[in-house]
């Protein structure tokens, strides 16, 4: 298992435990169950939210990229000697004794000892319900009865995040303080939403009710605290509050309407010398008074507490069990059983936030390819997807970009690409489940209630992109395409992308194969013509000898050329040009040679070189970032995981394993000072060579390279893969993956895929024995998905290089 110098993974890859809190950058778990959520960083930092990581956050949490000191906290106070600390090191910054902070799937739990108590304080939402849980247990370990006091302390903010002006915010809150719950109860007469009605502005209430409360321990004196000048003091520091140091604090003080919301309880006690007491703390929120209270009075036991915490954990492990990866590389193993299906449901899908990039939006192309990490899991999740995104189609085939649950506002540009994403999920989705049906579900327009069939929005939007082409037939780039950042290249409806011809031909094909299927053969002998123009475009207009170019500016210029003077190659041209099937062979060798000269390099495959140092108003905003960043020259994640891709279908394994070792979050994590951020989950980006500290990791979380890379690795490194006929069986392993048993869920029944990846040969066939049979060809048929029953597969690769198959393998034509 890997490590580094501050922590370990643990539990058999599904836990990481941070022993140093000084790691580079926060470590955070983004906890969601698909309402409430949570971030906590290992120093206790972070907020927790309902439905909305922007438009509906509970707690208060603003952007220090230094100091990681707004959070949800838990001060305890030695009543004798009157040391204060907390339970996290933030905000208090003790010197523990013992210290650890363990995020797993689900839950965080900190574990320290300070001044002889040990404090064990984990951290979860209840599976099903709207509420936070943190449950608190305390021992004395020394030889004398302690007196103690225990206090938790946040700000509400109950709305748009962050609440800066905070002097105008205060004025709408009421808070309540319930003594026999030991409860508080937050509401405000405001909601700051956008508003598609001006005249709505800033006259709404915020509608929910949100409550903390404390239970599971007696106190010989409460606190209860909801103003933060009382609790903090005039001018008072979190390190030390007033209410911490005073004998008797002032309590109940601070509720009603004229104060600085915030919320403090707890209490007064005594620990016998050696005993442990428990206690527990809540946070929930719902639309009514009685809901809320419903909420708070039932999970308000010891026992169901525990029985919340022990279900939140089943319910990740149950979730992510259908599939288990078994090689002989920790990392791989780790990453797929446990944290990037983790990390896209329950950051990307669910939470829609990372540490430092709080959206609560649906990007319209975002969540939908996040949702292809439901696909081996549970399938129904991602046609709901599919289904909510076609909800957030206009009726001429545009989408929004992004937009905002709860309030329905969004962002409509021109993007180029967004929409196509409708019918590419569509298409894996109906491959990996030949549910056909979808295609008649019907769904509105944003802007026209009378529902369609899904089928007619695909169609709406290839329809919308076919009337968008140069006289050439390239289709135009907009306003920008996957890469945001080419943001001006075709702000005037002239300049072209070359990546959006390859994404589009990459789908021609396949959606064909939907429209012969629904009876519409005439259309799908149009999609195959348009798909060989595209290609042909492609490969007339954008092939520049070595590598194919990137797009044009609204004048003609070519962006991502040899004669560019920044910016001359860019990946995503030449990975989708291999992943399309629109480079021939002998381009598709070329393309990939440059790929290896140009952009692969130690910390994984650059987005695009040399890094932009100069704007370029014409290109856009990519320009403008600084050397190396971002989308500006750096590893941009979601697109390395296409680069890995079109490594196994060029059966160029040693690339494949170079590109691995370098964006591996656990493995680059070992020199956790370079790479900073945390080694359990992808980041968005990684600094390229222009930066001055190329290899520092960032945005993570928050990022689709997650889905990405679990996909890529079960359907191409381990070949896994649904087709139109079945599940084609084909590995393009490297030898370090050693034995490989790995199990995924297909159609119902459990596929139990078996080879020794050392004896891979990349000009051979893989020779398949199912079920004790030996099959001709890689495709599994779909009638062999019977009733649950497991399906097992043993793989081999004879010396059979030379066979017409063989070639076609070595050739990487045989992608669909
Ligand atoms: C961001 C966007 C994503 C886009 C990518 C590349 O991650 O959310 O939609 O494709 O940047 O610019």
């Amino acid at each position: 298992m890997t490590s580094n110098p501050f922590g370990h993974f643990d539990a058999g890859g599904r836990a990481f435990v941070i022993t140093d809190p000084g790691t580079p950058s926060p470590w955070v778990n983004v906890i969601c169950n698909g309402r409430y959520g949570l971030v906590v960083s290992q120093n206790g930092g972070g907020f927790s939210w309902l439905d909305n990581s922007q438009l509906n956050v509970l707690t208060r949490w603003e952007m220090d990229l230094v100091r990681d000191r707004w959070g949800k906290f838990l001060y305890l106070r030695d009543l004798e000697t009157e040391d204060v600390w907390s339970a996290s090191p933030m905000p208090c910054r003790a010197r523990f004794d013992r210290y650890s902070c363990t995020h797993t799937t689900g839950a965080t739990t900190f574990r320290t000892e300070y001044a002889g108590i040990s404090a064990t304080w984990t951290l979860t939402v209840a599976p099903d319900d709207p509420v936070e849980i943190w449950r608190v247990e305390l021992t004395n370990t020394t030889a004398r009865e302690r007196r103690l006091r225990i206090a938790s302390f946040f700000e509400w903010c109950c709305g748009v995040a962050p609440d800066a002006k905070r002097e105008f915010h205060r004025l709408f809150f009421t808070t309540r303080y319930d003594a026999a719950r030991r409860a508080v109860f937050a509401s405000k007469n405001m909601w700051d939403v956008p508003a598609r009605d001006e005249k709505d502005h800033w006259n709404r209430p915020w509608p929910y009710v949100a409550a903390h409360a404390v239970g599971g321990l007696a106190f010989e004196r409460d606190v209860a605290i909801s103003d933060k000048s009382a609790f903090l003091g005039r001018y008072g520091e979190q390190d030390c509050p007033e209410a911490m140091a005073a004998d008797r604090p002032p309590s109940p003080a601070g509720f009603g309407r004229f104060n600085d919301a915030s919320v403090s309880l707890g209490g007064d006690f005594r620990i016998a010398a050696g005993g442990t007491v428990r206690l527990h703390y809540l946070t929930a929120c719902a639309e009514t008074d009685a809901a809320v209270h419903e909420l708070i009075d039932r999970y308000n036991t010891a026992s169901a507490v525990d029985a919340a915490v022990g279900a939140a954990d089943a319910a990740w492990a149950n979730r992510l069990a259908p599939t288990s990866v078994r090689t002989e590389m920790p990392d791989l193993d780790l990453l797929n059983n446990h944290w990037l299906p983790y990390q896209a449901i329950s950051g990307r899908l669910w939470a829609r936030t990372g540490y430092y990039q709080q959206s609560g939006a649906f990007g319209f192309r975002d969540q939908l390819q996040d949702s292809q990490v439901w696909l081996p899991l549970e399938p129904a999740r991602c046609r709901a997807q599919i289904l909510q995104h076609s909800a957030h189609q206009f009726a001429d085939g545009s989408v929004y970009h992004w937009w905002h649950p709860l309030t329905e506002t969004g962002l409509r540009t021109m993007c180029s690409d967004d929409y196509l994403w409708l019918p590419f999920i569509t298409i894996s989705y109906l491959k990996e489940t030949g549910d056909f049906q979808i295609l008649d579900e019907q769904a509105p327009f944003v802007d026209v209630k009378a529902p369609a069939p899904l089928l007619e929005h695909c169609l709406r939007a290839f329809a919308r992109c076919f009337q968008r082409f140069s006289p050439r037939g390239l289709p135009l780039i907009g306003s920008c395409d996957w890469n945001d950042g080419l943001s001006a290249c075709g702000i005037e409806g002239r300049g072209e992308s070359v990546w959006l011809a390859q994404f589009l031909a990459a789908m021609l094909d396949d959606f064909a194969v939907v429209l012969e299927r629904a009876g519409r053969a005439v259309l799908a002998r149009e999609f195959r013509e348009r798909r060989e123009r595209i290609a042909r475009a492609v490969n007339e207009h954008a092939w520049n000898g070595s590598w194919y170019r990137r797009a044009t500016r609204d004048d003609g210029r070519w962006v991502g050329d040899v004669d560019s003077s920044e910016g001359k190659i860019y990946l995503n041209a030449q990975t989708w040009a291999i992943l399309s099937g629109v480079a021939p062979a002998d381009r598709a060798a070329a393309a990939w040679q440059a790929v290896q000269e140009h952009l692969l390099g130690d910390m994984g495959p650059l987005l695009l070189a040399p890094a932009y140092t100069v704007p370029d108003r014409d290109v856009g905003y990519i320009t403008r970032y600084t050397p190396g960043l971002r989308e500006n020259g750096g590893v941009y994640m979601h697109a390395a995981t296409w680069a890995l891709m079109a490594a196994c279908m060029m059966r160029d394994t040693s690339t494949a394993e170079r590109i691995w070792r370098a964006i591996s979050p656990p493995l680059r994590g070992e020199d956790a000072e370079a790479y900073v951020a945390e080694p359990y989950v992808t980041p968005g980006n990684v600094d390229g060579p222009l930066s001055q500290t190329p290899g520092k990791a960032g945005w993570t979380w928050y990022t689709g390279s997650a889905a990405w890379l679990n996909r890529v690795c079960l359907q191409h490194l381990f070949g896994i893969r649904p087709t139109w006929d079945g599940l084609v069986v084909e590995p393009a392993p490297f030898p370090s993956m050693g034995r490989v048993d790995v199990t995924r869920t297909w159609r119902g029944c459990p596929v139990r895929v078996r080879f020794d990846a050392r004896e891979f040969k990349a000009g051979a066939a893989a020779r398949l024995v199912v079920n004790g049979k030996t099959i001709d060809g890689h495709t599994v048929p779909a009638e062999t998905a019977r009733a649950g029953m497991p399906i097992s597969i043993e793989v081999s690769w004879g010396n059979n290089a030379g066979t017409a198959e063989a070639a076609a393998v070595a050739a990487g034509r045989t992608y669909r």
